[in-house]
């Protein structure tokens, strides 16, 4: 066996590779670097590294050694950059919940960006600092997800699903700093009660959803994981999808409660005067059941699945996911019985993300299985 023969040209992006396995041409008209379509026309993708070192082949269209490194490089740092994307966006969102849990959303008053009109405010008060540092912290994500749409353009070929990833994490995390910022001009926060402030709560905490799970799957599709595909799931789809808006909508009726706890145990509204309040307070019940509701559509969408494919990763991340919602319903109990602390609120909604994220990447097993190869594609030898 010669030494091109021992090493076959594998294809690896492993989200978004053509189904056809690629097969670099051994003559310079047909050069072809990783990613480039098989057949047909042939379009050049050289990996160049970040410091601008050419990665680019010479003679005999074969992408060297040196080439395929910094590919390689550049890939695995992506998938790190994304999963800390993904860490750092959790850690904002959980300040962002102190911030309401804690009254300070109006620590700028109605201002956005500046804070209280000034640049770097002079007098700051506990809630200008708690709500100034939400605004750095998350402003400077917004960076962070450019940076890993502009790394997954250079690392990932045309129609990979990182692209696209990384394309709804940027949309995602526009709309979630327009949303905060229309709840500072428009004063939804701190004791604000009013009933459109829920319907921002409720927004806020969707998009929130949107944008942790476009990063889980980036992340997921950068290392080869499968994607979910409605189409030809067969009773699956509807099961597992339907789990997933489940979980969307617990989390929007989530938020609401909050709100109410908010308004009622930390304002101190009373809700026979403030009708709105009472209205809030009122709907509290509606969640926790909402939420045994859920975590038993769940529960028969994992068994569903893992009766097809018992020992598959869906089942095992369905059963993590699941463990983790048990823990969440005694959380949810504990934290009605006393009366909603801060930190047990931080927890709620921590545990709640994990379950997203969990529940993301099940759906991406569980709907994606046969889509996408996990492992490298061998190129054919014929
Ligand atoms: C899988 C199950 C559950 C999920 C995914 C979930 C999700 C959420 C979310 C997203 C919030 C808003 C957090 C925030 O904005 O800070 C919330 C709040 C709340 N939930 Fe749940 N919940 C679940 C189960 C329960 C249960 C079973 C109870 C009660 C028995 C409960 C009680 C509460 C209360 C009192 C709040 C308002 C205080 C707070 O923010 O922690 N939850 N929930």
């Amino acid at each position: 066996m010669n030494a091109r023969a021992k090493s076959p040209h594998r294809c690896y992006d492993f989200g978004g590779c053509p189904v056809k396995p690629l097969r670099p041409a051994a003559t310079d008209a047909g050069r072809e670097g990783w990613g480039g379509e098989a057949g047909g026309a042939r379009r050049p993708f050289f990996p160049r590294s970040w410091r601008g070192r050419p990665g680019r082949p010479r003679g005999g269209g074969y992408l060297r050694p040196y080439g395929r490194i910094v590919m390689l490089r550049d890939r695995h740092r992506f998938r790190r950059l994304a999963w800390g994307a993904l860490a750092y966006t959790l850690l904002v969102i959980l300040w962002g919940g102190y911030v309401r849990a804690s009254g300070s959303g109006a620590g700028c008053g109605a201002h956005w960006p500046l804070c209280n009109g000034e640049v770097v405010p002079r007098s700051a008060t506990a809630e200008t600092l708690i709500e100034l540092t939400h605004r750095v912290t998350s402003g400077l994500a917004l960076p962070l997800v450019l940076v890993l749409l502009a790394w997954a353009f250079r690392a990932f070929p045309k129609g990979s699903p990182v692209r696209k990833g990384a394309a709804f994490v940027v949309a995602f995390m526009v709309l979630e700093a327009a949303v905060g910022a229309g709840l500072v001009l428009f004063e939804q926060v701190a004791y604000n009660a009013s009933i459109g402030r829920a319907y921002w709560m409720a927004s806020h905490l969707v998009n929130t959803f949107l944008l942790l799970g476009a990063l889980t799957l980036t992340a997921h599709a950068a290392r080869g994981g499968a994607m979910p595909r409605l189409r030809g799931s067969g009773r699956r789809g509807p099961l597992v999808g339907g789990a997933l808006l489940g979980l969307l909508v617990l989390g929007a009726s989530g938020a609401v409660t909050a709100l109410g706890d908010t308004l009622a145990l930390g304002g101190g509204l009373d809700p026979a005067e403030e009708p709105v309040v009472a209205t809030l307070v009122g709907l509290r019940l509606y969640h926790p059941l909402l939420a045994c509701l859920v975590v038993g559509l769940f529960a028969w969408a994992v068994y569903h699945v893992r009766r097809a494919d018992p020992g598959g990763p869906a089942a095992f991340l369905g059963l993590v996911t699941l463990a983790l919602m048990l823990v969440q319903l005694a959380v949810g109990l504990v934290n009605v019985q006393l009366r909603a602390p801060i930190p047990l609120q931080l927890v709620h909604l921590l545990v709640t993300d994990l379950i997203w994220i969990g529940a993301v990447l099940f759906a991406a097993e569980a709907l994606g299985a046969g889509q996408y190869t996990r492992r490298p594609l061998r190129a054919s030898t014929a």
